[in-house]
């Protein structure tokens, strides 16, 4: 079911104004444009992200206005937003809404506002977790630019497409395996590779987030296309199988995921609300702004446990 990029926009079935749907690269990705999520958060604005997003695994909705609250209304109407202790603990939310997560390098008063270093590896959102997130929305504040053009881009690949391309031999030494995912892991990863720019993590933060395990293969619950679960940031390991074997296999399945064919590269306006499906895409930050200033918030909801 891979979609193909579009020149024309296109408009929900039977609409002849209103907002409009445009397919942004092969695999996935799309853009929504007129449609206004402050003042027009209605059933049929919802539906046309929902289903934009299950076509298209991320879809940015641009020039967007949006109060924290707005933000919060919204994503209320794609399902439970996850509650973050992670955020309030390390005071990385957004003041007055513990739940809404400043992804930023700005440093106030000698300390960062939010997030610093989140995206560093490919991953899905909270795959550490028993029901990792559904959807996630970021919301963009300021967007860093050099010489006019953009920086700090964010790249999404397609779990789906790269499951449809995976050879049989692969397919089939996959099948029915779990493996392990696990917030610990992706800390220390994260360290050892030099990309930790936030406190490790406390024992209590450790016992919080129990690792867990979760199929290799999923089935998406509204599409019903198989997507490949595993993360360079967040998977340990592959259940029953030997270390060096359980690592060998890990690398060849995401270095088969990032290739250049299933990934959308989104560079950010001021103003967009991107939204992603965690359960068919994954995604990489591109740390390539330095000092200048980018500033995001972000909401997740929660999923259904995988299967
Ligand atoms: C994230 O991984 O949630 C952040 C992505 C980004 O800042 O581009």
């Amino acid at each position: 079911m891979s979609t193909h990029v579009a020149t024309m926009l296109t408009r929900p079935a039977g609409a002849s104004t209103g907002p409009q749907v445009r397919p942004l690269a092969s695999a996935l990705g799309a853009e929504i444009i007129g449609l206004n999520l402050a003042t027009h958060l209605t059933h049929d604005s919802v539906q046309l992200v929902l289903d934009s997003l299950h076509r298209h695994g991320v879809v940015v909705v641009r020039d967007q206005k949006l109060t924290p609250d707005q933000q919060t209304a919204f994503m209320e109407k794609l399902g439970p937003i996850k509650k973050s202790s992670y955020s309030r603990a390390n005071s990385f939310c957004v003041p007055g809404y513990p739940d809404m997560m400043v992804i930023s390098n700005i440093v106030e008063n000698g300390r960062n506002i939010g997030l610093m270093d989140a995206g560093a590896m490919w991953h899905a959102d909270g795959t550490h977790l028993a029901q990792p997130d559904m959807y996630t929305a970021l919301y963009a504040l300021e967007v860093p630019h050099r010489d006019g053009k953009p920086l700090g881009d964010t790249l999404f690949t397609s779990t789906a497409e790269a499951y449809d391309a995976l050879p049989d031999a692969l397919r089939q030494r996959i099948a029915g395996r779990k493996a392990v995912h696990s917030f610990t892991h992706h800390i220390e990863k994260k360290r050892r590779l030099g990309d930790l720019r936030r406190p490790p993590l406390t024992e209590a933060q450790k016992a919080e987030v129990p690792d867990v395990e979760h199929p290799i293969v999923t089935t998406h619950p509204v599409t019903g296309r198989k997507n490949l679960f595993v993360t360079e940031g967040h998977t340990a390991r592959i259940v029953g199988l030997p270390e060096a074997e359980s690592e060998a296999l890990l690398e060849e399945l995401w270095a088969h995921i990032r290739k250049p064919e299933f990934i959308y590269r989104h560079s950010w306006r001021v103003g967009d609300l991107l939204i992603w499906d965690n359960r068919a895409t994954q995604h990489l930050a591109i740390f390539d702004y330095g000092d200048l200033r980018r500033r995001m918030h972000r909401l997740e909801t929660v999923g259904p446990v995988p299967t």
